[in-house]
């Protein structure tokens, strides 16, 4: 299929009672492995590229590459480009052919971050590209964007419907406990917050830092009516800790590079069916 919007593939989650996926990839093994999973459940899937992976594999090889992997299977694929800000950038990845855009001005105050935010908007539109946007400051690390614990802020209820009436995003990226990369302590998210959220907006809304988050705890989180769930580390560790074992349990005589990278595609794979399970977005296509 063609690649879709952010706003048509989260369109009917809230009532549907399922999330769909936001998975990070730095390359073709991780993306296609994705794609595989997402197709094997008969599942949507948000393919995510971070600023610094778009720059690794080139910006119209990442449009290029997702796109083939998109029209090659029949479920509906989004490509977005995640915690961008630097706006030429966003920019370009619109135009290039990226169907949604993540704008991250959450390290703003509240009136830039509303500003920056629409300005980003009224570009992507005329691309019919859909924009994801974040209040409040989600802890960790990620990409280049690092907030240390201190700096961390949860989303105020109170700034969420302006916040979205103004804007005009098609998904809000909230902050209420959870963290981006490892935990270092168990997380602790605060579901009277969403619950306060959910009941204020009808912006399909967005967890990240979903690495590490408890099964238990993903599963309340789209009860209660998250519509995308952000999940990037699992990933680079799997695909790593594999790549090392492979290279381990290979002799130094196998020089054909797929026999090492196909297991990185599969565990990819793997992966994603276990969270589609969990999300609920199995058989959504
Ligand atoms: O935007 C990306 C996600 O929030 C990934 O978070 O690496 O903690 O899973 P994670
Ligand atoms: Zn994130």
């Amino acid at each position: 299929m063609p690649l879709v919007t952010l706003k048509e593939i989260l369109a009917g989650t809230r009532e549907g009672h399922y999330a769909v996926g936001g998975f990070n990839f730095n390359g073709y093994e991780d993306a296609q492995g994705m794609i595989n999973g997402a197709a094997e459940k008969r599942s949507p899937i948000i393919l995510m590229a971070s600023l610094s992976a778009c720059r690794y594999i080139g910006l119209k090889q990442t449009v290029g590459m997702i796109r083939g992997m998109a029209e090659s299977v029949d479920i509906p694929v989004c490509l977005h480009l995640d915690h961008a800000t630097d706006y030429d950038y966003i920019r370009a990845a619109v135009r290039e052919g990226f169907t949604s855009v993540m704008i991250d001005a959450s390290a703003l105050d509240y009136e830039t971050n509303i500003r920056d935010s629409r300005a980003i908007v009224d570009f992507a539109k005329q691309y019919h590209c859909s924009v994801e946007a974040e209040l409040g400051k989600v802890g960790g690390k990620e990409d280049h964007v690092v907030v240390d614990d201190m700096s961390a802020t949860f989303t105020d209820p109170e700034d969420v419907p302006r916040y979205v009436e103004e804007t005009g995003i098609d998904a809000l990226a909230i902050a209420f406990g959870s963290v981006h990369g490892f935990y270092k302590r168990e997380p602790k998210l605060d579901f009277p917050r969403l619950e306060k959220i959910v009941s204020l907006t009808p912006c399909p809304l967005v967890l990240h830092g979903g690495t590490g988050i408890p099964v238990e705890d993903f599963k309340r989180c789209v009860r209660m009516g998250m519509s995308k769930i952000n999940v990037g580390t699992e990933f680079k560790k799997a695909f790593t800790d594999t790549l090392r074992k492979m290279c381990a349990v290979l002799p130094e005589s196998q020089v054909d590079t797929k026999k090492y990278m196909q297991p990185v595609k599969d565990v990819c794979a793997e992966i994603v069916k276990g969270k589609i399970d969990i999300f609920g977005s199995a058989d959504r296509a």
